[in-house]
């Protein structure tokens, strides 16, 4: 597990091959191998890539997936170097059918065990419904639910028969409540909230924990990108925008405990509770106040 167990393989194995020594042997660092690793969507910016550092730091195996090859394998470098890790990049588009499968077998082609599986990739698209168009509503909901869905259900099994895992899903705060100028992005997080909430009690017998990390707004390119395209959300206060060192050091903290949900800073855990503690009568007055204001 993230915490239990470190990187050592990596580490013991390249220091008892030692090469003998010659002079024209080169200096660069053998790539050291994996058995098991963490599989992190998304890691090629914002959120995902800083929880990829957490893992790193907490001395897991990677395997970064995103579409930005580059991006990818400079990250997987750099994490190695700092934490003498094994970390590879698997680039993928995961909006395309099959894509969660296609991941699967080329992990399993590579002989490598997913302990821990991140699914964090996520995308936002925020206006009115019927303005966005329908492609663009199932790249949302193919990408943040579907091979959500598929990855973790290919990797579960392989958990259950070794009896260990970990899963952490990246949810939000939309997860709580409806939000007009959202609609899609937050009915795919309230789906990926009750998923994982199901989960953590299936899958408890098994020794697996499931982990919804449920950040608000948070100073990523996927709020960036929704302050440039709306009068609204580029209005978002300053320090209503938390950090996203921050949360990646809450959702790690909170998969390595083992909790099932982990809503980052206080202001955001109020909402929250006052959203599921609400009737939802009212829940969807407010929100729907608010989310006209977006529209
Ligand atoms: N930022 C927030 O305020 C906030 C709040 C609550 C929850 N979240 C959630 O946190 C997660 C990460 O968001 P973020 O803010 O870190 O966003 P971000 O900075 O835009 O990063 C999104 C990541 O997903 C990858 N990605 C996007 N489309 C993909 C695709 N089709 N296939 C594979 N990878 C894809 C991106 O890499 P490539 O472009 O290289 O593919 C990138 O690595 C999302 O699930 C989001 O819903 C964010």
């Amino acid at each position: 597990m993230p915490e239990k167990k470190r990187a050592t393989t990596a580490r013991t194995s390249s220091a008892k091959k030692k090469a003998p020594r010659r002079k024209s042997a080169p200096k660069s660092k053998p790539t050291p191998s994996m058995k098991e690793a963490t599989l992190i969507t998304g890691a090629s910016g914002g959120i995902g890539e800083a929880l990829a550092g957490e893992f790193a730091k907490g001395g897991s195996n990677l395997i970064l997936v995103a579409r930005s090859k580059d991006k990818l394998e400079t990250i997987a470098k750099r994490l190695m170097d700092e934490h003498g890790i094994a970390a590879i990049a698997l680039p993928a588009d995961l909006s395309k059918p099959n894509a969660g499968r296609k991941l699967y077998e080329a992990v399993i082609a590579k002989g490598v065990h997913v302990e821990t599986l991140v699914n964090n990739a996520g995308i936002l698209e925020m206006g009115a419904f019927a303005d966005i168009s329908t492609k663009r509503h199932l790249e949302l909901t193919h990408l943040n639910i579907t091979t959500l869905t598929e990855l973790t259900s290919l990797f579960v099994p392989g958990m259950i028969e070794r009896k260990d895992g970990r899963i952490l899903n990246v949810a939000s705060i939309a997860a709580f409540q409806p939000i007009p100028s959202l609609a899609t992005y937050a009915a795919t997080k309230a789906y990926v909230l009750s998923l994982t909430e199901s989960l953590s009690e299936e899958l408890k017998p098994h020794g697996i924990t499931a982990t919804a990390l449920c950040p608000g707004v948070t100073g990523t390119d996927m709020v960036a990108g929704a302050k440039e395209s709306n009068d609204a959300a580029a209005k978002i206060p300053d320090f209503m925008i938390s950090d996203v060192a921050g949360v990646a050091a809450e959702g790690y903290a909170a998969c390595t405990k083992g909790e099932v949900i982990r809503v980052p800073g206080m202001v955001n855990l109020a909402a929250a509770v006052a959203g599921r503690a609400s009737p939802r009568w009212l829940v969807r007055a407010v929100s729907g106040a608010l989310g006209r204001l977006a529209l």
